[in-house]
């Protein structure tokens, strides 16, 4: 290969992937192959996703749900609790791409820092106040007071949470770019896993000494 070729192999090749680039980091789910392929949840098979039932088998009712019409049990010590309609409780979501969640707030209740690994996620209020925010990877925090009819978007991964600021109950409705966006509650992480982490990571991670972290522990353990 002359030099001259050998530069507009390498300039073609650049364009390539800056044009192939875009549309890997566009897609969350994969596109459907089909209309639809409502989840077989007892499926033996493991793939990336959830084999489809068998058509003849699909009727109007796989296409509804309504778990989402009731107020969520907010009675706990965070003060929230999230229903989720998500492959796993609406199977016809299946290679869909797309899900939601019911988020309820009791007063001053409070989504804990979590992330989702799979998606971006919307959040649409319909009752109260809600502070709203997320943490960039440069470590900025983006954060709003978002009221009924109004909206903040969480980009895919990135740490977030809400808080019910106003006076009353607050309730959201949040959408995903997934089937099944994965949820990683920091505290829950960090301090509950099974088996858990070891003390000294965490007391070196944090900066303190191993009593504070065993308070932690114990505080988060159900
Ligand atoms: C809210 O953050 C949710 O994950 O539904
Ligand atoms: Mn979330």
């Amino acid at each position: 290969m002359t030099k001259d070729s050998s530069s507009s192999f390498k300039r073609i090749l650049v364009h390539i992937v800056l044009l192939v680039l875009p549309l890997v980091s566009r897609s969350a789910d994969p596109d459907p192959l089909q209309d639809f392929c409502v989840a077989d949840l007892k499926g033996s098979i493991s793939i990336n996703g959830f084999p489809c039932k068998t058509t003849s088998e699909v009727t109007s009712n796989d296409f509804f749900f309504d778990g989402l019409s009731r107020e969520g049990n907010t009675a706990n010590k965070f003060g929230w609790n999230v229903t989720a309609a998500n492959v796993l409780a609406f199977p016809a979501l299946n290679t869909l791409g797309l899900s939601m969640n019911r988020v309820d707030f009791a007063p001053g209740g409070v989504n804990p820092p979590h992330s989702h690994p799979r998606s971006t996620e919307a959040v649409f209020v319909l009752k109260g106040k809600l502070l709203v925010g997320f943490v960039s990877t440069a470590n900025i925090l983006y954060s709003k007071v978002v009221t009924p009819g109004q909206m903040f978007v969480i980009p895919r991964g990135l740490v977030h949470f809400q808080r019910n600021v106003g006076t009353g109950k607050a309730l959201a409705i949040t959408a995903f770019n997934s089937q099944l966006p994965g949820s990683a509650s920091l505290p829950q992480t960090l301090f509950a896993s099974k088996p858990s982490i070891p003390t000294d990571v965490l007391t070196k991670a944090f900066q303190v000494d191993d009593t504070v972290i065993k308070h932690i522990e114990s505080q988060l353990a159900s």
